[in-house]
């Protein structure tokens, strides 16, 4: 499809395999997957729920929200939700409201999901980006806890003037979809690639290594270290610089490829599967996207 070849991709990235939903499959529908499986092992009934985040870049439609679709197909009755915007660092700050409304005591179950379908918004003639993205959804329930485990802290930022270096220009009240728009191309994800990367190798340290010590920690602390998946060599940079060793760090970037708001869902699943996250272990979540968006969750992990 372009000039590129598996050498480059593995070396630069990290990534050797992307999966890519069939056409008739939408974000909703790996949403709701991913929502009933976890549902499943928790074994409770959608209707239990108190809210949906449903976390994307990439909705079924603009409106209504994605996350009402999934309500409906759930049968959450009880639910109200809203779709989070923030790209890649989606999950992450899905999981601070989800903390907040669990700690607030008003909510008792809060369903965050995070699913994104980026095959429908990346070019494919554009080497730099779509040998970089793929689709996935992943979905935890945050409930209250009845000991020390839980949420411990989050700091999260935004910086807009990073606008420019990752976005979709077209299909929003800036530039509507048009005839000009579509053969410009510009409903696709344009990205100046050393930008973010430079922004994110910085940002994931410093709010890592800023979090932890807040609270008191120290990165040895760390049992499981779930960062967003965009490049092996962001990942290793920054679990080098807190001192990471390679057992603690999930990294699965090679199987998925970057799933934007999926890629902390999909550590998370990865990481139990493997036995590398159990229950009392403390884990650190950071993602840096599009925005910029930046932020960092420290979890005593309860489940
Ligand atoms: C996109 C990314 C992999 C590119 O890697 P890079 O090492 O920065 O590569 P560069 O952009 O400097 O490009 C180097 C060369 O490779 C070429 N190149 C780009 N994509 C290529 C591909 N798929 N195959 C082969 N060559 C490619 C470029 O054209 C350039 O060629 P030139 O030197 O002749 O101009 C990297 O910048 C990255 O991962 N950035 C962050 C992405 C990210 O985190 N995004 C999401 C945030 S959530």
């Amino acid at each position: 499809m372009v000039d590129t070849n598996d050498t480059w991709i593995v070396e630069r990235t990290g990534i050797r395999e992307r999966h890519l939903a069939c056409p008739d499959i939408a974000t909703s529908d790996m949403a709701v997957a991913a929502a009933r499986e976890a549902l499943a092992r928790r074994g409770i009934e959608a209707r239990e729920i108190d809210a949906i985040l449903l976390c994307t870049v990439t909705p079924d439609m603009m409106f209504p929200s994605t996350a009402c679709l999934v309500q409906d197909r759930l049968g959450a009755a009880g639910a109200w939700g809203f779709d989070l915007v923030a790209a890649c660092s989606g999950f992450v700050y899905g999981l601070t409201v989800a903390a907040h409304l669990v700690g607030a005591g008003t909510h008792q179950k809060v369903l965050v999901i995070g699913a994104d379908t980026m095959s429908r918004i990346v070019d494919y003639t554009d080497r730099a980006t779509c040998i970089l993205f793929g689709d996935a959804a992943g979905a935890v329930l945050v409930e209250p806890s009845e000991d020390d485990l839980g949420f411990i802290g989050h700091l999260n930022e935004i910086d807009g003037s990073g606008a420019p270096f990752l976005n979709m220009p077209a299909g929003g009240s800036r530039r509507p979809a048009s005839a000009e728009t579509v053969a410009n191309r510009l409903h696709y994800v344009k990205q100046d690639g050393q930008q973010v990367f430079k922004y994110a190798v910085r940002k994931m340290y410093e709010l890592s290594s800023a979090l932890l010590a807040k609270h008191g920690f120290q990165p040895c602390d760390v049992k499981c270290f779930i960062p967003h998946q965009a490049n092996k060599r962001i990942i290793t940079a920054t679990a080098e610089r807190l001192g990471l060793p390679d057992d603690r760090v999930i990294l699965n970037i090679e199987k998925y490829g970057n799933t934007t708001a999926a890629t902390i869902p999909l550590g998370i699943y990865d990481a139990l599967a493997e036995g590398k996250l159990k229950k009392g272990d403390l884990v650190l979540f950071a993602a840096v996207g599009a925005g910029y968006t930046a932020g960092v969750n420290l979890w005593r992990w309860a489940y």
